[in-house]
């Protein structure tokens, strides 16, 4: 007998982050024995630096087995704080910090302190997918902040302001950005924040993860340096891809004092706390030699100029120069394909794995979204092949 379970009307509301599948896909073929590049992943091709998995190490041999504050270690968030005041000049309260397995969780904890029906969140699309989705499950309404390739896909102040209604409870900006590498400049943040004075019931969820990763001199504006929005803004940051620690689910933000509770008690309500061992090895990773992220930022720095070139070269194709990150995101409508036929026939056709446009929002239909974490000559083979395809 099959079972009638009466799941709440929320969960099918829920979605997913097509990275994962395309990865599915791309391990069958592999297993199969087809030689497959993969340029779909949203992860850095680097192992963890080995001082930081020393730490870990060490942190067990010296017996972290046990529970942690909920909102992690004393010592982890006092390291965070020094360090974003060493990065930004901001200064941070450490109980502020709060420790979270990854960036994902407090893009959750927030977008649910303000969904409900009726709310407005607005998002950046082409984005994140996860911000979307979460949004739909709280029955809130996601209103896209529209990123262009004519504006580098950098957010536009004017047209985020002229969205923001009464019911608007939530902004998400993200920059540098997933999946189309843009960087938004400071003068259209200083704009949005200026604009947002007129707003004070909004809050700003501002997802830093890829801070530390700028390409031609760039240098990161975090939106903890604004003091007229301190109190209403959720930096969301995290070691996932700056230290190569995707797996080992680690992340931080820093809440205002309003919601700090509460976030704490979203973590003791869901995960109690942060694997003992990773929280110091991230101590360790904030505090330890900085060389290898300079190294992992030198080889996608190369990586992204025989990507952004490769795609350039090809028939149908112009790619934006990404300011961040290690996505590029070209538009392909010159090829007669829509983002999803491209995907699909880059993979089954070409062997290589890539993400459609279309997986990060409406507007990302027209582009395809190709992550350089891996080898420059895998980049270089994939795109002659792509190359053949489209020839
Ligand atoms: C913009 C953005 N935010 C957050 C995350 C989540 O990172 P984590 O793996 O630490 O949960 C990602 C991961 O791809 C991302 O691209």
């Amino acid at each position: 007998m099959t079972a009638r379970l009466q799941t709440a009307p929320s969960l099918a509301r829920l979605g997913t982050e097509s990275a994962f599948e395309v990865l599915a896909r791309a391990q069958k073929l592999a297993a199969e024995g087809r030689d497959v590049i993969n340029l779909g992943i949203g992860q850095p091709d680097f192992p963890t630096p080995e001082h930081i998995v020393e730490a870990a190490v060490k942190a067990l041999r010296d017996g972290a087995h046990g529970y942690t504050p909920a909102n992690g270690v004393p010592p982890l968030r006092e390291a965070v704080a020094a360090d974003l005041h060493r990065r930004h000049g901001a200064e941070v309260d450490p109980d502020h910090v709060v420790v979270v397995p990854g960036g994902k969780p407090t893009m959750f904890f927030a977008v649910l302190m303000f969904g409900e029906p009726g709310a407005e969140i607005m998002h950046p699309n082409p984005g994140f997918p996860i911000y979307e989705s979460v949004i739909d499950f709280t029955g809130a309404t996601p209103v896209p902040i529209e990123l262009r390739e004519a504006s580098g896909f950098a957010f536009d102040a004017d047209s985020v302001l002229a969205k923001v209604t009464e019911r608007t409870r939530l902004i998400i900006l993200n920059s540098p950005a997933n999946p189309t590498g843009g960087v938004t400049p400071k003068a259209e943040i200083d704009k949005l924040v200026a604009g947002l004075e007129r707003w004070p019931q909004v809050a700003i969820l501002s997802d830093e993860i890829y801070s530390r990763m700028l390409y031609d001199g760039r240098e990161h504006v975090s939106l903890l340096n604004y003091p007229s929005i301190r109190d209403r803004l959720i930096l969301l940051d995290g070691w996932s891809k700056t230290y190569a620690m995707t797996g080992w689910r680690i992340g931080f933000a820093v809440w205002p004092e309003s919601l700090v509770d509460a976030a704490t008690r979203l973590c003791v309500n869901d995960h109690s706390c942060v694997n003992a061992a990773t929280q110091w090895a991230a101590k360790a990773a904030l505090e330890g030699p900085q060389d290898a992220v300079d190294a992992m930022m030198t080889a996608f720095a190369r990586r992204r100029r025989v990507m952004v070139d490769g795609l350039n070269a090809l028939p149908g194709v112009r790619c934006a120069e990404p300011g961040g990150a290690f996505y590029a995101f070209p538009n392909i409508e010159g090829t007669g394909m829509t983002a999803r036929e491209a995907q699909d026939r880059f993979l089954s056709e070409a062997g290589v794995a890539t993400v459609a446009g279309t997986s990060f929002g409406a507007f990302g239909e027209g582009y395809v979204r190709f992550s350089y974490a891996n080898s420059e000559e895998n980049v270089a083979r994939a795109l002659e092949r792509i190359g053949a395809l489209l020839g």
